[in-house]
């Protein structure tokens, strides 16, 4: 689909058609996986299409990646061989040693081990701070040292909710740029570039692909200036994902405004049913009206997505209780699959945050919630409540 077409048609429309013309010498509707490491040249220099050496650019990775830079509304996407190769290739790309940047006090578990554990040995400083808190953001921003404000929304596992446009303005005021990881929210609910910060970030393991059978992550920039760094760094660090993964990511992305569309309507399902249950104390979702991100979440947010958190009365024995009585909810890590999955954050996500100021409640559990037939997931949780 040529860009100026693709600029003009709907997401589900770009998600299927943007990125990719129909392979000129067989007529292939979908993007050939190919598994090849180099390209003839026809002569010295003489390349084909641009294709000199697969770490460099494949052609079925190029046609993912223009399919995720049509869906996040940028200029350039970049594909990854997971989430956090596209986090690591990003803060080299742009950060220098003595350069800080701000993070989510409730980043996902394995960016702030990037952060804290990796990076900061390389001399890259982190402050945390919470994503719905626009003041405590500006506060934590060092001037004339911080180069990125990054931010998750939602956040995991509380599901907090950051307001993109006014921190893309505090993070452009002190001259930084604003991060977001959309991984939660995914391209069919909300574009992170479309509301003024200048990256979306993705684990592609999650709802891009959406089938839990691929690892993958992306960036999508605006700028291009920015571009060329991202770019000049995906191919001199070289955490490329290959054909294959590329494939089936791109694959899922076909699907998932469709699949987006189910995921919200169980996951409302769901926390309809949790919200009357007895033995529930709290229902975290960005839908509800009493979540305190609910206005912010409804302005830039197209729907309130899949993840479903909650607390029980019975304290952590009722909540792994539940976590080992599921049938259709698998209990296991990860999200965004079309399998709904049960785990309890306290004991595995968030276990390395025990003790700390990350550390989340023992009571709760967090539902990834698939595209299984709405009523069999109430069921689940109804037996699994021990009702
Ligand atoms: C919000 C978020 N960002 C980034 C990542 C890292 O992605 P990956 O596991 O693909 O490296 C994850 C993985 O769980 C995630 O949930």
């Amino acid at each position: 689909m040529s860009q100026e077409h693709a600029d003009k048609a709907g997401f589900e429309t770009r998600a299927i058609h943007a990125g990719y013309e129909p392979d000129p010498t067989t007529g292939a509707v979908i993007p050939p996986i190919f598994a090849t490491s180099t390209y003839k040249q026809d002569g010295v220099g003489g390349l084909r299409g641009g294709y000199e050496y697969s770490r460099s650019a494949n052609p079925t990775r190029t046609a993912l990646e223009g399919a995720l830079a049509a869906v996040e509304e940028g200029e350039r996407g970049f594909a990854f061989a997971s989430g956090l190769a596209a986090e690591d290739t990003l803060l080299r790309a742009v950060c220098r040693p003595g350069d800080h940047v701000v993070i989510p006090d409730d980043a996902y578990g394995g960016t702030h081990r990037l952060f804290d554990k990796v990076e900061q040995a390389w001399g890259l400083a982190h402050s945390p701070a919470p994503v719905s808190d626009v003041d405590a953001v500006r506060s934590a921003i060092r001037p004339g040292q911080t180069r990125l404000v990054w931010i998750e929304t939602p956040t995991n596992p509380l599901l907090n909710v950051g307001d993109i446009e006014a921190l893309a303005a505090v993070a452009h005021e002190a001259g930084a740029l604003l991060v977001v990881d959309n991984t939660f929210a995914s391209p069919y609910l909300q574009t992170p570039l479309a509301l003024g910060a200048d990256v979306a970030l993705h684990s592609t393991t999650k709802y891009v692909g959406g089938h839990s059978d691929v690892v993958g992550g992306a960036l999508v920039v605006r700028d291009l200036e920015l571009a060329e760094q991202v770019g000049y760094h995906q191919n001199a660090m070289g955490a490329v994902p290959g054909p294959f993964d590329a494939f089936l990511t791109h694959r899922g992305l076909k699907t998932l405004g469709v699949r987006m569309d189910r995921h919200c309507d169980n996951a409302e399902a769901v926390v309809e049913f949790l919200s009357g249950h007895e033995a529930v104390t709290q229902v975290i979702y960005p839908g509800l009206p009493e979540h305190p991100g609910h206005a912010v979440a409804a302005r830039q947010m197209r729907r309130f997505g899949g993840m479903v958190s909650f607390r029980v009365a019975g304290g952590e024995e009722q909540a792994l209780r539940l976590c080992d009585r599921t049938r259709v909810f698998i209990l296991g890590e990860s999200l965004g699959g079309v399998e709904s999955l049960v785990e309890h954050p306290g004991r595995m996500t968030h276990a390395s945050v025990a003790g700390t100021d990350l550390e989340v409640p023992a009571d709760l559990v967090r539902l990834s919630v698939g595209i299984e037939t709405a009523a069999d997931l109430v069921a689940d949780l109804q037996q699994a409540l021990g009702d």
